[in-house]
Protein backbone atom coordinates (compact mmCIF):
# COMPACT_ATOMS: atom_id res chain seq x y z
CA UNK A 1 0.00 0.00 0.00
CA UNK A 2 1.19 3.31 -1.11
CA UNK A 3 0.30 6.31 0.09
CA UNK A 4 -0.78 9.74 -1.38
CA UNK A 5 0.85 8.91 -4.59
CA UNK A 6 -2.30 8.04 -6.26
CA UNK A 7 -3.46 11.54 -5.01
CA UNK A 8 0.20 12.74 -7.01
CA UNK A 9 -0.79 10.69 -10.02
CA UNK A 10 -4.14 12.23 -9.94
CA UNK A 11 -2.67 16.25 -9.88
CA UNK A 12 -0.22 14.66 -12.32
CA UNK A 13 -2.63 13.61 -15.14
CA UNK A 14 -4.86 16.63 -14.66
CA UNK A 15 -1.92 18.67 -15.25
CA UNK A 16 -1.08 16.42 -18.56
CA UNK A 17 -4.41 16.40 -19.80
CA UNK A 18 -4.77 19.91 -19.73
CA UNK A 19 -1.48 20.79 -21.04
CA UNK A 20 -2.32 18.37 -24.41
CA UNK A 21 -6.29 19.48 -24.55
CA UNK A 22 -7.71 19.58 -26.73
CA UNK A 23 -5.74 17.96 -29.34
CA UNK A 24 -5.11 14.94 -27.81
CA UNK A 25 -6.95 12.59 -25.72
CA UNK A 26 -5.68 12.32 -22.56
CA UNK A 27 -3.37 8.81 -21.99
CA UNK A 28 -6.50 5.87 -21.48
CA UNK A 29 -6.87 4.09 -19.53
CA UNK A 30 -6.35 1.43 -21.88
CA UNK A 31 -2.98 2.33 -22.44
CA UNK A 32 -0.50 -0.62 -21.40
CA UNK A 33 3.04 0.87 -20.75
CA UNK A 34 5.83 -1.15 -18.89
CA UNK A 35 6.15 0.07 -15.04
CA UNK A 36 9.21 2.31 -14.58
CA UNK A 37 11.68 -0.03 -12.78
CA UNK A 38 12.37 2.69 -10.17
CA UNK A 39 9.08 3.88 -7.68
CA UNK A 40 11.23 7.58 -7.98
CA UNK A 41 13.23 7.99 -5.33
CA UNK A 42 15.93 9.93 -7.68
CA UNK A 43 18.71 9.01 -4.75
CA UNK A 44 18.04 5.36 -5.35
CA UNK A 45 16.75 5.06 -8.76
CA UNK A 46 16.48 1.50 -9.44
CA UNK A 47 14.95 0.60 -5.46
CA UNK A 48 11.63 -0.31 -5.85
CA UNK A 49 9.43 0.01 -9.10
CA UNK A 50 6.45 1.70 -10.76
CA UNK A 51 3.04 1.16 -12.07
CA UNK A 52 1.56 -0.98 -8.87
CA UNK A 53 0.94 -0.94 -5.27
CA UNK A 54 1.72 -4.15 -3.52
CA UNK A 55 -1.72 -4.84 -1.05
CA UNK A 56 0.26 -8.34 0.69
CA UNK A 57 2.95 -10.29 -0.06
CA UNK A 58 3.15 -14.31 1.00
CA UNK A 59 6.96 -15.21 1.19
CA UNK A 60 7.16 -19.16 1.58
CA UNK A 61 11.11 -20.21 1.85
CA UNK A 62 12.69 -23.79 2.72
CA UNK A 63 16.22 -22.96 3.83
CA UNK A 64 19.02 -25.79 5.04
CA UNK A 65 22.05 -24.18 6.86
CA UNK A 66 23.76 -26.97 5.96
CA UNK A 67 24.00 -25.82 2.48
CA UNK A 68 22.41 -22.30 2.62
CA UNK A 69 20.01 -23.35 -0.21
CA UNK A 70 16.68 -21.48 -0.17
CA UNK A 71 13.84 -22.34 -1.65
CA UNK A 72 11.54 -19.74 -2.41
CA UNK A 73 7.75 -19.19 -3.97
CA UNK A 74 6.78 -15.59 -2.96
CA UNK A 75 3.04 -14.48 -4.27
CA UNK A 76 2.28 -10.86 -4.13
CA UNK A 77 -0.86 -9.21 -4.67
CA UNK A 78 -0.77 -5.97 -6.12
CA UNK A 79 -2.92 -2.99 -7.36
CA UNK A 80 -2.09 -1.47 -10.77
CA UNK A 81 -1.33 2.44 -11.02
CA UNK A 82 -1.67 2.26 -14.87
CA UNK A 83 -2.15 0.00 -18.05
CA UNK A 84 0.76 -2.27 -17.25
CA UNK A 85 2.37 -4.43 -20.49
CA UNK A 86 4.89 -5.06 -18.31
CA UNK A 87 6.21 -4.91 -14.57
CA UNK A 88 9.73 -5.21 -12.47
CA UNK A 89 10.40 -6.34 -9.48
CA UNK A 90 13.73 -6.39 -6.95
CA UNK A 91 15.51 -9.68 -6.44
CA UNK A 92 19.14 -10.09 -6.50
CA UNK A 93 20.70 -13.32 -6.83
CA UNK A 94 18.33 -16.87 -7.05
CA UNK A 95 17.46 -18.45 -10.33
CA UNK A 96 14.12 -17.64 -11.14
CA UNK A 97 12.26 -20.91 -12.06
CA UNK A 98 9.08 -19.37 -13.23
CA UNK A 99 6.66 -16.59 -13.27
CA UNK A 100 3.03 -16.67 -13.01
CA UNK A 101 0.39 -13.68 -13.14
CA UNK A 102 -3.12 -14.20 -11.91
CA UNK A 103 -2.02 -18.13 -12.39
CA UNK A 104 -1.09 -18.01 -16.25
CA UNK A 105 2.55 -18.63 -16.79
CA UNK A 106 4.55 -15.18 -17.40
CA UNK A 107 7.65 -14.66 -19.56
CA UNK A 108 10.35 -12.91 -17.44
CA UNK A 109 14.05 -11.26 -17.85
CA UNK A 110 16.79 -9.90 -15.36
CA UNK A 111 18.95 -7.32 -15.53
CA UNK A 112 21.17 -6.80 -12.18
CA UNK A 113 18.50 -6.51 -9.82
CA UNK A 114 15.54 -5.83 -11.81
CA UNK A 115 13.35 -8.74 -12.69
CA UNK A 116 10.93 -8.33 -15.23
CA UNK A 117 7.70 -9.44 -15.52
CA UNK A 118 5.65 -10.03 -18.83
CA UNK A 119 1.75 -10.78 -18.26
CA UNK A 120 0.61 -13.24 -20.93
CA UNK A 121 -2.45 -10.95 -20.47
CA UNK A 122 -1.70 -7.12 -19.96
CA UNK A 123 -3.20 -5.61 -16.89
CA UNK A 124 -5.52 -3.21 -16.69
CA UNK A 125 -5.12 0.14 -14.72
CA UNK A 126 -6.87 0.12 -10.88
CA UNK A 127 -6.64 -4.07 -11.74
CA UNK A 128 -6.00 -6.29 -8.98
CA UNK A 129 -3.27 -9.49 -9.67
CA UNK A 130 -0.99 -11.46 -8.30
CA UNK A 131 2.08 -12.53 -9.78
CA UNK A 132 3.79 -16.20 -7.87
CA UNK A 133 7.64 -16.22 -8.61
CA UNK A 134 9.47 -19.37 -7.80
CA UNK A 135 13.04 -19.05 -6.97
CA UNK A 136 16.03 -21.07 -5.40
CA UNK A 137 19.82 -20.64 -4.53
CA UNK A 138 22.26 -19.68 -2.00
CA UNK A 139 21.41 -16.37 -0.88
CA UNK A 140 24.41 -13.50 -1.57
CA UNK A 141 23.75 -10.40 1.14
CA UNK A 142 23.93 -6.81 -0.10
CA UNK A 143 26.94 -4.93 0.38
CA UNK A 144 28.08 -2.06 -1.26
CA UNK A 145 31.23 -1.11 0.28
CA UNK A 146 29.72 2.12 1.86
CA UNK A 147 29.20 2.48 5.30
CA UNK A 148 26.53 0.31 5.68
CA UNK A 149 28.09 -2.93 6.13
CA UNK A 150 27.01 -6.48 5.48
CA UNK A 151 22.64 -6.32 5.11
CA UNK A 152 19.84 -8.73 3.83
CA UNK A 153 19.95 -12.89 4.42
CA UNK A 154 23.29 -13.39 6.08
CA UNK A 155 24.02 -17.09 7.30
CA UNK A 156 24.91 -17.88 10.08
CA UNK A 157 25.99 -21.41 11.48
CA UNK A 158 22.50 -22.69 12.69
CA UNK A 159 20.66 -20.25 10.17
CA UNK A 160 20.44 -16.92 9.24
CA UNK A 161 20.59 -13.24 10.30
CA UNK A 162 17.88 -11.37 8.45
CA UNK A 163 18.22 -7.50 8.48
CA UNK A 164 17.40 -5.85 5.74
CA UNK A 165 17.70 -2.05 5.80
CA UNK A 166 17.67 -0.20 3.34
CA UNK A 167 17.50 -2.34 0.28
CA UNK A 168 18.49 -5.84 1.28
CA UNK A 169 14.52 -7.55 1.12
CA UNK A 170 15.66 -8.02 -2.14
CA UNK A 171 18.30 -10.52 -1.18
CA UNK A 172 15.61 -12.78 0.05
CA UNK A 173 12.51 -12.41 -1.84
CA UNK A 174 11.36 -10.43 -4.88
CA UNK A 175 10.10 -6.96 -3.70
CA UNK A 176 8.51 -4.02 -4.60
CA UNK A 177 11.86 -2.76 -2.52
CA UNK A 178 11.12 0.69 -0.88
CA UNK A 179 9.77 1.84 2.20
CA UNK A 180 7.02 4.14 0.10
CA UNK A 181 4.83 0.72 -0.57
CA UNK A 182 4.29 -0.93 2.79
CA UNK A 183 1.91 -3.98 2.63
CA UNK A 184 0.79 -6.87 5.46
CA UNK A 185 3.01 -10.46 5.13
CA UNK A 186 2.35 -13.88 5.80
CA UNK A 187 5.52 -16.11 5.82
CA UNK A 188 5.81 -19.55 5.87
CA UNK A 189 9.11 -20.77 6.62
CA UNK A 190 10.36 -24.21 6.31
CA UNK A 191 13.20 -25.28 8.21
CA UNK A 192 15.67 -28.68 9.37
CA UNK A 193 13.60 -30.05 12.63
CA UNK A 194 15.16 -28.43 15.74
CA UNK A 195 15.84 -24.86 14.27
CA UNK A 196 13.39 -22.03 14.98
CA UNK A 197 11.59 -19.61 12.64
CA UNK A 198 11.18 -16.19 13.89
CA UNK A 199 9.71 -13.70 11.54
CA UNK A 200 7.59 -10.66 11.89
CA UNK A 201 3.73 -10.46 13.57
CA UNK A 202 2.56 -13.36 15.44
CA UNK A 203 2.64 -16.75 14.86
CA UNK A 204 -0.35 -18.36 12.71
CA UNK A 205 -1.08 -21.83 14.36
CA UNK A 206 1.62 -24.57 15.54
CA UNK A 207 4.32 -25.46 13.81
CA UNK A 208 4.11 -28.94 11.89
CA UNK A 209 6.67 -31.52 11.77
CA UNK A 210 6.95 -33.50 8.32
CA UNK A 211 10.04 -35.73 6.87
CA UNK A 212 12.05 -33.92 9.54
CA UNK A 213 11.57 -30.37 8.55
CA UNK A 214 9.31 -28.17 10.32
CA UNK A 215 7.17 -25.45 8.84
CA UNK A 216 6.63 -22.12 10.86
CA UNK A 217 3.80 -19.99 9.89
CA UNK A 218 3.99 -15.85 11.06
CA UNK A 219 1.40 -12.83 9.69
CA UNK A 220 2.39 -9.05 10.35
CA UNK A 221 -1.36 -7.87 9.43
CA UNK A 222 0.00 -4.40 9.72
CA UNK A 223 1.36 -2.60 6.69
CA UNK A 224 4.85 -3.20 6.76
CA UNK A 225 8.21 -1.68 4.99
CA UNK A 226 10.07 -4.54 2.98
CA UNK A 227 13.51 -3.92 5.02
CA UNK A 228 11.44 -5.21 8.26
CA UNK A 229 10.22 -8.15 7.03
CA UNK A 230 12.79 -10.73 8.76
CA UNK A 231 13.21 -14.82 8.81
CA UNK A 232 15.70 -14.68 11.29
CA UNK A 233 16.37 -18.59 11.95
CA UNK A 234 18.30 -20.44 14.42
CA UNK A 235 18.50 -22.52 17.98
CA UNK A 236 16.62 -20.03 19.99
CA UNK A 237 15.65 -20.28 23.66
CA UNK A 238 12.23 -18.24 24.26
CA UNK A 239 10.35 -16.44 26.58
CA UNK A 240 6.72 -15.41 26.22
CA UNK A 241 3.93 -13.32 27.49
CA UNK A 242 1.97 -10.21 27.64
CA UNK A 243 3.67 -6.59 28.34
CA UNK A 244 1.68 -5.39 31.80
CA UNK A 245 -0.26 -3.10 29.36
CA UNK A 246 -1.42 -6.17 27.33
CA UNK A 247 0.80 -6.33 24.15
CA UNK A 248 1.66 -9.93 23.39
CA UNK A 249 5.64 -9.92 23.90
CA UNK A 250 8.15 -12.92 22.73
CA UNK A 251 12.51 -12.41 23.39
CA UNK A 252 14.31 -15.25 22.00
CA UNK A 253 18.05 -15.84 22.26
CA UNK A 254 21.35 -18.02 20.91
CA UNK A 255 21.91 -20.16 22.88
CA UNK A 256 25.34 -17.70 23.58
CA UNK A 257 23.12 -15.42 24.68
CA UNK A 258 20.44 -16.93 27.07
CA UNK A 259 21.60 -14.75 29.77
CA UNK A 260 20.31 -11.52 28.47
CA UNK A 261 16.37 -13.34 27.77
CA UNK A 262 14.96 -12.06 31.18
CA UNK A 263 16.38 -8.51 30.85
CA UNK A 264 15.81 -8.51 26.84
CA UNK A 265 11.66 -9.53 27.94
CA UNK A 266 11.28 -7.37 30.94
CA UNK A 267 13.16 -4.07 29.25
CA UNK A 268 10.76 -4.90 26.05
CA UNK A 269 8.12 -4.90 27.54
CA UNK A 270 8.57 -2.05 30.03
CA UNK A 271 9.51 0.21 27.38
CA UNK A 272 6.63 -0.83 25.23
CA UNK A 273 4.46 -0.09 27.35
CA UNK A 274 6.44 3.53 28.44
CA UNK A 275 6.19 4.53 24.79
CA UNK A 276 2.81 4.30 24.21
CA UNK A 277 2.27 6.98 27.00
CA UNK A 278 4.15 8.92 25.09
CA UNK A 279 3.81 8.26 21.55
CA UNK A 280 0.42 6.89 21.44
CA UNK A 281 -1.01 3.35 21.62
CA UNK A 282 1.16 0.64 19.80
CA UNK A 283 1.10 0.24 16.53
CA UNK A 284 1.53 -3.62 16.25
CA UNK A 285 0.16 -6.44 17.75
CA UNK A 286 3.08 -7.90 19.37
CA UNK A 287 6.99 -6.68 20.94
CA UNK A 288 9.94 -8.31 21.85
CA UNK A 289 13.04 -8.78 20.34
CA UNK A 290 15.60 -11.25 19.08
CA UNK A 291 19.38 -12.19 20.10
CA UNK A 292 21.34 -13.81 17.40
CA UNK A 293 24.95 -14.78 17.08
CA UNK A 294 25.38 -12.87 14.29
CA UNK A 295 28.42 -10.58 15.15
CA UNK A 296 27.11 -7.91 13.68
CA UNK A 297 27.39 -5.31 16.22
CA UNK A 298 24.09 -3.62 15.87
CA UNK A 299 20.85 -3.81 15.76
CA UNK A 300 17.60 -3.43 13.60
CA UNK A 301 13.88 -2.19 14.36
CA UNK A 302 12.43 -5.35 12.70
CA UNK A 303 8.53 -4.66 12.63
CA UNK A 304 7.30 -6.33 16.36
CA UNK A 305 10.64 -8.01 16.65
CA UNK A 306 13.92 -5.69 16.39
CA UNK A 307 16.85 -8.11 15.94
CA UNK A 308 20.17 -7.59 18.06
CA UNK A 309 23.12 -8.55 16.41
CA UNK A 310 25.90 -10.82 18.22
CA UNK A 311 25.81 -8.53 21.53
CA UNK A 312 23.64 -8.01 25.13
CA UNK A 313 20.87 -5.23 24.21
CA UNK A 314 20.98 -2.10 27.43
CA UNK A 315 17.87 -0.64 27.85
CA UNK A 316 19.52 2.37 25.63
CA UNK A 317 19.23 0.35 22.27
CA UNK A 318 15.91 -1.22 23.06
CA UNK A 319 14.86 2.39 23.69
CA UNK A 320 15.94 2.99 20.47
CA UNK A 321 14.78 -0.06 18.54
CA UNK A 322 10.97 -0.01 20.02
CA UNK A 323 10.73 3.56 19.57
CA UNK A 324 11.32 2.85 15.91
CA UNK A 325 8.37 0.76 15.68
CA UNK A 326 6.45 4.75 16.00
CA UNK A 327 8.51 6.11 13.89
CA UNK A 328 9.94 4.46 10.86
CA UNK A 329 7.80 1.63 10.98
CA UNK A 330 4.16 2.63 11.46
CA UNK A 331 4.99 6.46 9.93
CA UNK A 332 6.95 5.54 7.38
CA UNK A 333 9.51 7.90 5.28
CA UNK A 334 8.79 8.40 1.07
CA UNK A 335 12.16 8.50 0.23
CA UNK A 336 15.70 7.64 1.97
CA UNK A 337 16.80 11.31 1.99
CA UNK A 338 14.14 11.47 5.37
CA UNK A 339 15.69 9.02 7.46
CA UNK A 340 16.39 11.55 10.25
CA UNK A 341 12.65 11.22 10.54
CA UNK A 342 13.26 7.32 11.55
CA UNK A 343 16.78 7.72 12.91
CA UNK A 344 16.54 11.73 14.68
CA UNK A 345 13.34 10.53 16.23
CA UNK A 346 14.91 6.98 17.60
CA UNK A 347 17.72 8.74 18.56
CA UNK A 348 15.67 11.62 20.79
CA UNK A 349 13.86 8.28 22.41
CA UNK A 350 17.28 7.23 23.91
CA UNK A 351 17.49 10.42 25.83
CA UNK A 352 14.02 10.67 26.52
CA UNK A 353 14.27 6.70 28.56
CA UNK A 354 17.41 8.37 30.73
CA UNK A 355 15.33 11.56 31.13
CA UNK A 356 12.78 9.54 31.91
CA UNK A 357 14.92 7.13 34.08
CA UNK A 358 16.43 9.88 36.06
CA UNK A 359 20.14 9.56 34.92
CA UNK A 360 20.14 12.56 32.60
CA UNK A 361 18.22 14.89 30.77
CA UNK A 362 17.70 15.62 27.75
CA UNK A 363 18.94 19.00 27.87
CA UNK A 364 21.87 18.11 29.04
CA UNK A 365 22.61 15.10 26.71
CA UNK A 366 22.07 18.23 23.99
CA UNK A 367 24.25 19.71 25.51
CA UNK A 368 26.66 17.96 25.51
CA UNK A 369 26.95 17.12 21.45
CA UNK A 370 26.47 20.83 21.23
CA UNK A 371 29.38 21.50 22.77
CA UNK A 372 31.18 19.86 20.15
CA UNK A 373 34.36 21.78 18.41
CA UNK A 374 33.02 23.61 15.63
CA UNK A 375 35.40 21.25 12.74
CA UNK A 376 33.22 18.05 14.14
CA UNK A 377 31.83 16.22 11.43
CA UNK A 378 28.12 16.17 12.97
CA UNK A 379 28.55 19.69 12.21
CA UNK A 380 29.37 18.89 7.90
CA UNK A 381 26.80 16.66 7.32
CA UNK A 382 23.29 17.93 6.94
CA UNK A 383 21.09 15.60 8.57
CA UNK A 384 17.78 16.62 6.77
CA UNK A 385 19.16 15.91 3.20
CA UNK A 386 21.07 12.20 4.13
CA UNK A 387 23.31 10.91 1.75
CA UNK A 388 22.83 7.65 -0.54
CA UNK A 389 26.67 6.61 -0.32
CA UNK A 390 26.30 8.06 3.35
CA UNK A 391 22.90 7.21 4.79
CA UNK A 392 23.22 6.16 8.20
CA UNK A 393 25.95 8.98 9.19
CA UNK A 394 25.84 9.99 12.78
CA UNK A 395 24.63 13.24 12.09
CA UNK A 396 21.41 11.66 10.67
CA UNK A 397 21.36 10.57 14.30
CA UNK A 398 22.57 12.72 16.68
CA UNK A 399 22.13 15.66 14.83
CA UNK A 400 18.86 14.29 13.96
CA UNK A 401 18.02 14.20 17.89
CA UNK A 402 19.37 17.86 18.48
CA UNK A 403 16.96 19.22 15.99
CA UNK A 404 13.87 17.75 17.76
CA UNK A 405 15.37 18.79 20.99
CA UNK A 406 16.19 22.44 19.58
CA UNK A 407 12.70 22.26 18.79
CA UNK A 408 11.51 21.46 22.03
CA UNK A 409 13.26 24.24 23.57
CA UNK A 410 11.27 26.31 20.71
CA UNK A 411 7.93 25.54 21.27
CA UNK A 412 7.37 23.94 25.36
CA UNK A 413 7.34 20.58 26.39
CA UNK A 414 3.46 20.87 26.21
CA UNK A 415 3.23 21.47 22.25
CA UNK A 416 6.60 19.33 21.65
CA UNK A 417 5.02 16.26 23.26
CA UNK A 418 1.26 16.76 21.88
CA UNK A 419 2.99 17.32 18.44
CA UNK A 420 5.04 13.66 19.03
CA UNK A 421 1.60 11.81 20.01
CA UNK A 422 -0.46 14.07 16.75
CA UNK A 423 2.70 13.11 14.10
CA UNK A 424 2.34 9.14 14.99
CA UNK A 425 -1.60 9.49 15.15
CA UNK A 426 -2.16 11.02 11.73
CA UNK A 427 0.28 9.61 9.90
CA UNK A 428 -0.36 6.08 11.44
CA UNK A 429 0.45 3.11 9.00
CA UNK A 430 1.32 6.08 6.45
CA UNK A 431 4.05 7.89 4.70
CA UNK A 432 5.70 11.53 5.74
CA UNK A 433 8.24 13.80 4.41
CA UNK A 434 10.23 16.42 6.29
CA UNK A 435 8.13 19.21 5.07
CA UNK A 436 5.22 17.39 6.26
CA UNK A 437 6.87 17.58 9.71
CA UNK A 438 7.93 21.24 9.68
CA UNK A 439 3.97 21.95 8.66
CA UNK A 440 2.81 20.34 11.71
CA UNK A 441 5.13 21.56 13.94
CA UNK A 442 4.60 25.44 12.89
CA UNK A 443 0.62 24.75 13.20
CA UNK A 444 0.56 23.29 16.59
CA UNK A 445 3.36 26.14 17.59
CA UNK A 446 1.48 28.92 15.86
CA UNK A 447 5.21 30.06 15.47
CA UNK A 448 7.21 30.65 12.36
CA UNK A 449 10.08 27.59 12.44
CA UNK A 450 11.72 27.78 9.16
CA UNK A 451 14.91 28.81 10.40
CA UNK A 452 15.62 26.53 13.17
CA UNK A 453 15.03 23.30 10.76
CA UNK A 454 16.75 25.19 8.33
CA UNK A 455 20.17 25.58 10.50
CA UNK A 456 19.68 21.70 11.81
CA UNK A 457 18.38 20.10 9.20
CA UNK A 458 20.25 21.51 6.52
CA UNK A 459 22.93 24.01 7.13
CA UNK A 460 26.70 22.61 7.29
CA UNK A 461 28.12 23.82 10.11
CA UNK A 462 27.07 24.15 13.40
CA UNK A 463 23.72 25.95 14.47
CA UNK A 464 23.72 28.56 17.16
N1 LIG B 1 18.19 1.18 11.53
C1 LIG B 1 19.23 0.57 12.32
C2 LIG B 1 19.17 1.32 13.65
O1 LIG B 1 19.56 2.45 13.76
C3 LIG B 1 20.60 0.59 11.71
C4 LIG B 1 20.78 -0.19 10.45
C5 LIG B 1 20.87 0.30 9.20
C6 LIG B 1 20.88 -1.60 10.28
N2 LIG B 1 21.01 -0.69 8.29
C7 LIG B 1 21.02 -1.85 8.92
C8 LIG B 1 20.86 -2.66 11.15
C9 LIG B 1 21.14 -3.15 8.43
C10 LIG B 1 20.95 -3.93 10.66
C11 LIG B 1 21.10 -4.18 9.30
O2 LIG B 1 18.66 0.83 14.60
ZN1 LIG C 1 17.69 3.42 14.42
Amino acid sequence: MHVNRRGMALVAALVSALACAPANEPSSANDHLPGAPGIGDTDFPKDGNGGYDVTHYAVAIDYTPASKQLVGVTTITAGATHGLSSFNLDLSGFTVRSVTVNDAPATFSRQGDELTVRPARPIDNHATFTVKVSYAGVPKPAGDGSNLGTYGFMPTPDGAFVAAEPNGAKTWFPANDHPADKAPFDFSITVPAGVTALANGEMVGQPTTAGGRTTYRWRERHPMVTYLATATLGKFELRQGSTPGGIPNLAAADPRFTTSIDRLYTTSATITDHWATVFGPYPFGSTGGVVDDYAAGYALESQTKPLYGGFHPDETIIAHELAHQWFGNSVSIKRWRDLWLNEGFATYAEWLWAEHKGTKTAEATFKEFHRRRAGDPIWKYPPGRARPNDLFNQAVYSRGAMTLHALRRAVGDQTFFALLKRWAADHRYGHVTTDQFIGLAEQMSGKELSALFDAWLFQPRRPQ
